[in-house]
């Protein structure tokens, strides 16, 4: 089947109690990585491009490689989803460009301004078959299109969901309630928790609605510890507990985003082959670590934290 739209897979998902896992790209090793996991699972996926992915991979590479995956499974739903579109001309060239899927992140303006701007990439990309993503509140962390201090996080208010979704006609609402992106997201020893009682209190003013969540990367130690020990200097932190997580896919949430791990997971693989073989000059003797871990990290997520296994 060619790409599709979020549209399906999150109806299943809601009725179902699980989430999409939503894992960005940047390349080839990576999308081989996640798409062989989604593949042995029979697990539907989202593979997300960011601004910064464009800039380094190039739109029309990672196209192809996503709909590389398609020949190699045939059967499986994927759709290719543009993360942290930041005006409507990045939307607008990814949903001309072959994305089912963009997220026009207005989280950073005002109100009035974010619905003004979504509600112009939903109207744009509707009318193409494509759907929207959008943004209210904001996440503390630092990635190339993602820059929010963790005093200017805010919590979504629950009081603005309803009027944002019905003006805007957004397809889904990536919410802040405690994730943050990055690798840095909360202090050893501490006790991160997601804020349930906001989730619950949006999930009541927009019943059957789909939820996203962005930084929800748990911040595998195994990983950070593999890369200390080969060369690298990575601070200690830990993740979002995944427990917690898979509480919040048998919710409203349809759509949880992870990057972080699976760059610890390339990264870790790297390194150790680097660290311990100082001969290796072969790419593929590397890159190939390093996408196995990435498949690990994926598996682990669809298995033990999505609850997608089985559902394409
Ligand atoms: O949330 C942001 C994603 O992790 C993408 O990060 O902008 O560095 O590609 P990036
Ligand atoms: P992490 O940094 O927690 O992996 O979050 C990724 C993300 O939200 C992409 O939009
Ligand atoms: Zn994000």
């Amino acid at each position: 089947m060619p790409l599709v739209t979020t549209k399906e897979m999150f109806k299943k998902a809601y009725e179902g109690g699980y989430a999409i896992g939503a894992f960005n790209v940047n390349n080839m090793e990576i999308v081989q990585g996640i798409a062989d996991a989604a593949i042995e699972l029979n697990s539907p996926i989202i593979l997300q491009v960011s601004a910064g992915a464009r800039k380094y991979a190039k739109h029309n590479y990672l196209v192809k490689l996503v709909e590389a995956v398609l020949v190699e499974a045939p059967d499986l739903p994927i759709a290719l989803h543009l993360d942290h579109g930041a005006d409507f001309e990045i939307c607008k060239s990814c949903i001309d460009g072959g994305f089912t899927s963009v997220m026009i992140d207005g989280s950073h303006h005002d109100f009035e301004t974010n619905i003004e701007l979504t509600k112009k990439v939903v109207e744009y990309a509707h009318e193409r078959g494509v759907v929207v993503e959008a943004e209210l509140g904001r996440l503390a962390g630092i990635e190339d299109a993602v820059n929010v201090s963790a005093a200017d996080a805010a919590y979504t208010q629950p009081d603005e969901v309803e009027e944002f979704v019905t003006r805007t006609g957004v397809d889904s609402l990536a919410i802040a309630i405690g994730t943050s992106h990055g690798a840095y997201k909360f202090k050893p020893g501490t006790n991160p928790q997601l804020r349930f009682d906001i989730l619950a209190e949006i999930e009541k003013r927009i019943p059957k609605f789909p939820i996203v969540l962005h930084g929800a990367s748990s911040v595998p130690q195994e990983f950070v510890k593999i890369i200390n020990e080969h060369g690298g200097a990575l601070k200690d932190a830990i993740g979002v507990p995944e427990d917690q997580l898979r509480q919040a896919a048998r919710s409203a949430v349809c759509k949880i985003n992870i990057d972080s791990d699976l760059r610890l997971g390339m990264t870790a693989g790297i390194r150790e082959v680097m660290w311990t073989k100082p001969e290796v000059f072969d790419p593929r003797d590397y890159l190939k670590v390093g996408r196995a871990n990435v498949k690990t990290v994926v598996m682990h997520k669809i298995k033990d934290v999505l609850g997608s296994e089985g559902k394409a």
